[in-house]
Order: structure tokens, then sequence, then C-alpha cells
């Protein structure tokens, strides 16, 4: 068993364990000399770690999505947790439990899966019921489904994310519906079904995250258009407009032009679709982001640019004891970097962000707070 995980990794802690590289940067010290800038990952969480020593000997024996048994010391670089490696060793996929580097839903995938074929079970609309159907009748389909991260980095980025996202948007698609009169719940319900089942073959999840070839070139809106239009082609007598609807849901569920849609939602079910997606990936962003932070003291996570904003950690906040905060962080804030820690220097501009929130503006709000 893998100890310790990231998520349990404290400063100034002497580390002897295996992680997935999830990034490898070779650099350049002043002197000249090359440097290791790694991104290190289990399931629970991303650590940057450097090896600033004898890097020339290991560089060239690992590769990105290799496993690795690392010897180093934690610290507190700048409020983040950071790993120094002394040594650093190459270890087959054979000696490790994959499992453990690879984060995962909570809920069992086949049971997911069982909850959504009792969802399309209740359709009272036979050429909707009828399209579901057959779309997961396709055994590989159905396990990709089942498998598959909801997104790279922003969201529900983890193993069957995809699943457990669609089915807590069908949780609000219901009582939504209920409460705005003449929404048609089996045509939303398709909606969350298949708007993002793209994201399939978008997306490549064996090792780290990342897109596939034709996930690049083509994107999950369109290649999930493809699919679904490919198998209503397959069942007699589909509706030629009720297709146009589900082939519009697909295309509008991002909502605007500007985040990806080629079409803005023309009708209620589609409208309500984007809103309930965007709240839904929302929602679980800021989950991950108060879950995941690295941040090791004071109030606010590190900068998210999904959300683009930092988040309050609230239960630390109303506590109001940082001096105590400092010293323990609370339970409920694992120090592990986001999925997205690559990204979090970065502005949703591209550019580098300015350090928010750095040592010295904690400081100075404190001091402002006590006067
Ligand atoms: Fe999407
Ligand atoms: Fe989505």
């Amino acid at each position: 068993m893998k100890s310790p995980f990231v998520v349990e990794i404290r400063p100034e802690q002497n580390i002897n364990t295996t992680f997935l590289v999830l990034a490898k940067d070779i650099r350049q010290k002043k002197s000249g000399d090359p440097f290791l800038s790694l991104m290190l990952a289990d399931k629970t969480g991303e650590l940057d770690a450097k090896m600033w020593d004898n890097a020339a000997e290991v560089m060239e024996t690992f590769d990105r999505d290799d496993f690795v048994r690392i010897k180093g010391l934690t610290q507190n670089f700048q409020n983040r947790l950071q790993l120094t490696i002394h040594k650093l060793q190459k270890i087959e996929d054979s000696e490790i439990e994959v499992g453990d580097y690879f984060p995962a839903s909570k809920h069992d995938p086949r049971e997911m899966e069982r909850e959504l074929r009792q969802l399309i079970a209740g359709f009272t609309n036979p050429h909707l019921k009828a399209l579901l159907e057959t779309i997961f009748a396709d055994e590989r389909l159905a396990t990709a489904y089942r498998t598959a991260p909801a997104a790279k980095s922003i969201h529900h980025a983890f193993l069957s994310g995809l699943i457990e996202h669609v089915l807590s948007m069908a949780k609000v698609a219901k009582f939504t519906a209920s409460h705005y009169p003449d929404i048609d719940v089996d045509l939303l319900l398709t909606g969350v079904i298949l708007h993002d089942i793209g994201k399939v073959h978008e997306l490549t999840y064996h090792r780290g995250f990342g897109y596939s070839d034709e996930g690049q070139l083509v994107g999950h809106i369109v290649m999930g258009f493809q699919m679904v239009t490919e198998k209503a082609a397959g069942i007699p007598g589909f509706p030629p407009r009720l297709l146009q609807l589900v082939q519009h849901l697909i295309l509008s569920h991002h909502g605007q032009l500007e985040y990806g849609s080629p079409k803005v939602p023309v009708f209620p079910e589609a409208l309500l679709l984007h809103h309930i997606d965007n709240l839904d990936s929302k929602m679980e962003a800021m989950r991950w982001t108060l879950e995941r932070d690295t941040r090791i003291d004071g109030f606010w996570t590190t900068y998210n640019p999904s959300l683009e904003r930092v988040v309050l950690k609230k239960l630390r906040y109303l506590e109001d004891k940082p001096a105590v905060a400092a010293a323990a962080p609370p339970q409920q804030q694992p120090k592990s970097a986001p999925a997205a820690a690559q990204q979090q220097q970065q502005h949703p501009s591209g550019g580098p962000r300015p350090q928010q929130n750095s040592l010295f503006a904690d400081k100075l709000s404190q001091a402002i707070k006590s006067h």
C-alpha cells in the first residue's frame, strides 16, 4: 500500500514513496547545470517537486506518465508544499497498484451506470428512449461513458467523472423541470445524458488526463453531435425534427458562442440544460478547489482559472484563528494541489497571473484588520 498519499504530506516531512509523473521539465540553473521540475501525483492530489542536485544522472531514465520512487524532503515554499528530491528511480507498472495513482469518483461506476439505465427506462417518449437505449446498447461506448472523466482539469476531472456529473445534473434537471411549466422532462434529460458524450473520445484517461488528437482537432461538442446523429440514423422512423432538437441541445450547451457553442440555446430545455451544466460544473470546481488546495496558511485558495477567482476557506475563516491555522491547517482542507495545478498561475488571458494573496498581502490584511 502506497504511503503517504499526497493529501497526507506535511511540510518538513521526509518522503520515501511512489508517484505518477504528470509533468517533467528539464531546466537550467544559473551555473548551467540542469535541474528537474516535476509535477508528481497520486489519486489524492498533485505535488510540485524539484530535483536540484544530480539531475543529469536520472533525467533521461523516465518520462511523463511513468511511475517513480522518490526520496526527498518537503518544505513550505511561498505558502505551498514543495518537495526537494534527493533520489529518484523509475519503477515498473507491475510494482504498484495503478488505482492508487488516478483520481476516481467516490461512487461505484457500475452502480452509477445502473442508475443511468433506470433513468432511461423511466422515459415516456418512445423515440428518445429508443435513441438512448441504442446508444448504451453499444458496450464499448457504455464502458467508456462510465469510465471517462468529465474534463481534463476544470471539473469532475477524475475517472467516472462524466457519469457522476450527468447523474448530478439529472437530479437538478428533474426538480428544476417540476418548477417551470411546459418543460419536456424527457427532452431535457436526453440533453443531460448526451451533452458531453463526445468527451469519451475527446479525452484520454489511461494515464494522466489529456486530449486525444481528434479531441484537439474536433472537440466534444461536434464529436457528440456526430455520435448521436449516427446512432439516430440507425433507428427507423426517428422523427427528424426531434433529432434536430437533440442536436441543438448538444450544440448549444455551452450557452454562448465564445464558450465553443456554435448556437445559443433557442428553446427552454436547451437554456435550462446550459444553466444546469454550468451550475453543476462550477459547484464541483469549487468543492474540488477547496478540497485540494495547496496553500498551507491563510483563508484563500490559490487562483482557480476556470472559476476565475480565489475561493474562501469559509470554515477556517469563521474560526478566525489564523495563528492556529498556520500551525495546523484543518483536516477538511487537504494541502495537495488541484488537478489544475499547472494552470494555477495562469490568468484566463493566458499570461502569468500576479500572485494573489501573497504572504505579504495576508500579513497586510491581518494588520489592517487588527486596527
Ligand atoms: Fe461540454
Ligand atoms: Fe457538462
